[in-house]
């Protein structure tokens, strides 16, 4: 039998359309600008999708009648940052205030294009406007994406029936499609007890491995300390920025082309010298950072993450990493007591740094450094013949 009434279903009908298209959740994103002559400019939107890889296209749906977006239309840049689940009142602010108010009591930074990126955002995609479709009532935005950076453990708010909420999963198993993440987790787990060695011996130690574009802290072992600490904490789980001078190591074997690509992306300016420090890192097997203003920075920035993760913006993490000093040319006695930082690499059978060893926390003597130097490599050659991927040299 017919329904009695299919008026009301009609896709003309705008609630019965809203209702139905209503089914189907959203993130929450503001897109920001700063215009050359006045305060920057905010809009919400639920319509921002991931639209191309190559190139990096983004986009979004505003509406013919929005007053925002011709402001938007002006200008040369837009920052979209998704919001936070816990920043439903940055939302309602910006949704709903004066144009020229809507960052009032909102922190925010620039991006490197100079438009907002909102404080406490999980993640901004700075980018140029590159195309306008009109699309019914609404335009179809779509924009270049420069600059881009999760920089955030939180989870982002979602839009649903005209509510807000949250993001929970309802599958048990982490999300890790190409084990990336996993695959390192368990290599730790086969060589903890190696790696237990070091804070035996009273050193400090971190195991981290490449995953993506960043290295990953996947395991954390200390030594055990006379007092327990009132609120432990833990650096497991904090990404660091693979670039020059920090996680090196996992660059200092790979083919010549890569590492040339690798010190050109990060360190333009000085690209033989970072080449140089890569197979300084090959020739000794380990890599040494020294103590200096830029390392004592770079390790109170640590200590703040493993208190509370996301407190330091990947960006900082990223400018502390490039001001460290790494891998000396001359190992003297002076060199070796300036010493702060040394890791070892545990290989596959490829011959490709799986994880690194990484200690700390000695006292600044020659001969302790040497001892420090002595066991992690110790350790990460026991840790590779223990993995089985490498060929056994013993
Ligand atoms: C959760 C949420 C999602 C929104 N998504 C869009 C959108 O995709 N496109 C759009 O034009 N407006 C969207 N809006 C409405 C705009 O944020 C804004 O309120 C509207 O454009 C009217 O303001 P204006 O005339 O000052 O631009 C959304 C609002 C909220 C609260």
């Amino acid at each position: 039998m017919m329904s009695t009434s299919t008026a009301h279903r009609s896709p003309e009908d705008p609630a019965w359309f809203r209702h139905v298209l209503g089914q189907y959740p959203t993130g929450v994103c503001v897109i920001t600008a700063q215009p050359a002559d006045g305060p920057p400019i905010g809009m919400v939107v639920g319509s921002f999708s991931s639209v191309s890889m190559h190139p990096p296209l983004v986009g979004f749906y505003p509406s013919n009648t929005s007053e925002t977006w011709p402001h938007l239309q002006r200008a040369s840049h837009w920052c979209v940052n998704i919001l936070a689940a816990h920043q439903s009142d940055v939302c309602r602010r910006i949704a709903t205030a004066p144009l020229a108010e809507r960052f009032e009591g909102v922190p925010w930074r620039p991006a490197p294009s100079g438009a907002p990126i909102i404080e406490g955002a999980v993640a901004w995609i700075d980018c140029v406007p590159v195309a306008v479709h009109d699309a019914g009532d609404h335009k179809i935005a779509l924009a270049e994406v420069r600059h881009l950076d999760a920089a955030s453990t939180e989870l982002p708010l979602l839009f649903f029936r005209s509510g807000y909420g949250s993001f929970s999963p309802l599958t048990l198993t982490a999300y890790d499609p190409d084990m990336s993440l996993t695959r390192p987790l368990r290599h730790f787990e086969l060589i903890r007890s190696i790696a237990q060695e070091l804070p035996d011996q009273g050193l400090r130690c971190l195991v981290t491995a490449p995953v993506s574009d960043s290295v990953v802290v996947i395991g954390q072992l200390d030594p055990p300390s006379g007092s327990v600490a009132a609120r432990p904490t833990t650096l497991v789980g904090q990404r660091l920025p693979f670039r020059p001078h920090g996680p090196s190591i996992f660059e200092a074997w790979a083919p010549a082309g890569e590492q040339a690509a690798w010190v050109a992306r990060f360190s333009p300016d000085s690209q033989e010298a970072e080449i140089r420090a890569l197979a300084r890192i090959r020739e000794r097997g380990f890599s040494i950072g020294l103590g200096s203003e830029g390392h004592r920075r770079f390790a109170a920035a640590l200590e703040q993450l493993a208190a509370e993760p996301g407190a330091v913006p990947n960006e900082e993490l990223d400018a502390l990493v490039a001001s460290l000093d790494y891998e000396p040319a001359d190992l003297t006695d002076a060199v070796l007591a300036e010493a702060r930082v040394i890791s070892a690499p545990v290989f596959d059978s490829a011959g490709s740094p799986v994880l690194a060893m990484t200690v700390f926390g000695f006292r600044a003597k020659p001969d302790i450094v040497r001892d420090a130097i002595a066991a992690v490599t110790r350790c990460a050659q026991r840790a590779t013949r223990t993995l089985g991927l490498a060929p056994r040299r013993d």
